[in-house]
């Protein structure tokens, strides 16, 4: 048979074409070949509104509920994840929030990574066992025999993260999906740190994959969002409980902005994998690195899942390291780097470095040896040419004194070097 694609048919195109054409229309009012941005929070009502469902999310009534520009960008992310169905919502941690808001009450149990992105730790740790009795176990998702002992009766939701934020600890998808189901639980799964075409959680078992689009996805470092994606029944019920009586709605403008950048979701990837492997590397190899966590890295304890798992496609753009010194020489070596600029965030066109000392997060109880002691620098790696990546990590280390190094005497404290 002829292969015969339409780019308004994701399931005849490849995740480029559709990349480039999902949600995407031509505007019939004025004949523009780009949905327009509507900056309407109201749409005209039919001529007896009061016979309507003023929470239907299916027509364009208010834009709490969904808007041209957000209906736009669901379409696309949810054919892209291999979904259902999606939702969004203003920010990464709102679409989290939103899932678990939605499917859990008090009384019930959650099996959670033990390392996940600070805010779900928080999440699971304190607000919804302290306020809604929600209790929750943190588990070693790398040590299946301990999530399913974690499984209990009450289990109604298993978390985990692809490559965890920040220690890049891999979640084996499939095993994982399988037991949840058996105990006849939801597996939800954050993707931030590997979006599709790189990983697609839903084909290995996942009921939902939760991104934050203001990370690679959008990647451009300016709109916020976040989106849930999977199963239609689930998507609808957050959808409902959590977008329209909860409300974080994204707005139009960043629904608008982060369908343009996902446009270029695949071609900024494959720079930002390649580069990020030659980066892991270089820093492995160089004996004033204390530590380095990258899944590409033969020394990684889940490079094999990540390998098998990711298809050979790469292994994310994230790492996370440390120079062998006490904090202030991470300071040092990050005031010394002239391309990589010191921010939160991840998965943008630029490349981002963050410091975060070893008492500055909660929740650190899964984290590598090395992460205890010195504490980590997390990288995303950008767009920028790799060369002058590498060189400007050289650069900054031969310019950072490194002195003060409490490890002189202590074993390697890393995975990747033992
Ligand atoms: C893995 C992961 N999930 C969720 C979030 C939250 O996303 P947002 O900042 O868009 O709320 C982050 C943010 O860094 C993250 O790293």
């Amino acid at each position: 048979m002829t292969h015969s694609p339409n780019k308004h048919d994701p399931a005849s195109v490849a995740f480029g074409t559709w990349a480039v054409h999902g949600g995407n229309s031509i505007d019939a009012g004025t004949g523009a070949i780009r949905t327009p941005l509507v900056m309407a929070n109201s749409y005209r009502l039919p001529e007896d509104p009061a016979s309507m469902d003023w929470s239907a999310t299916d027509q364009l009534t208010y834009t709490r509920n969904g808007g041209v520009n957000q209906q736009a960008l669901e379409r696309k992310l949810a054919a892209m994840d291999g979904g259902e169905a999606s939702v969004c919502f203003a920010s990464g941690v709102a679409a989290l929030h939103g899932v678990f808001f939605t499917l859990l009450k008090s009384g019930d149990h959650v099996v959670v990574s033990d390392v996940t992105y600070e805010a779900v730790w928080r999440l699971f740790a304190e607000l919804l066992p302290q306020r809604y009795g929600i209790e929750t176990t943190f588990v070693d998702v790398a040590d299946l025999d301990v999530v399913r002992a974690a499984i209990r009766p009450n289990t109604k939701l298993v978390h985990v993260e692809t490559i965890a934020n920040p220690t890049t600890k891999v979640a084996d998808i499939r095993a994982v999906a399988d037991v949840a189901h058996r105990a006849g639980a939801i597996l939800t799964v954050d993707g931030t740190f590997t979006p599709p075409p790189l990983y697609r959680p839903i084909a290995d078992g996942a009921d939902l994959v939760i991104h934050s689009l203001t990370k690679y996805i959008n990647g451009h470092g300016d709109a916020m969002g976040g989106v849930v994606t999977g199963r239609a029944d689930l998507v609808d019920r957050i959808r409902h409980d959590a977008l329209v009586d909860v409300g974080g709605a994204i707005s139009p403008f960043n629904a608008w902005m982060i369908t343009r950048g996902s446009v270029t979701l695949g071609l900024r990837l494959r720079q930002q994998l390649a580069s990020a492997e030659r980066i892991a590397a270089f820093l492995d190899a160089d004996p004033r690195i204390a530590y380095v966590e990258y899944p590409g890295l033969p020394g990684h304890p889940q490079h094999e899942l990540a390998t098998r798992q990711f298809g050979g496609r790469g292994y994310g753009g994230m790492l996370a390291f440390a120079i062998d010194g006490d904090p202030d020489t991470q300071n040092r070596f990050v005031a010394q780097l002239r391309v990589i600029t010191s921010a939160f965030s991840l998965g943008h066109d630029e490349s981002l470095i963050v410091h975060v000392g070893p008492d500055t997060r909660g929740g650190s109880e899964g984290y590598p040896p090395g992460f205890q002691a010195y504490g980590h620098l997390r990288l995303s790696v950008g767009l920028e040419d790799t060369d002058d990546l590498l060189a400007d990590l050289a650069g900054a280390l031969d310019r950072t004194e490194i002195t003060g190094s409490r490890n002189a005497d202590q074993s390697p404290p890393s995975s990747s070097r033992t």
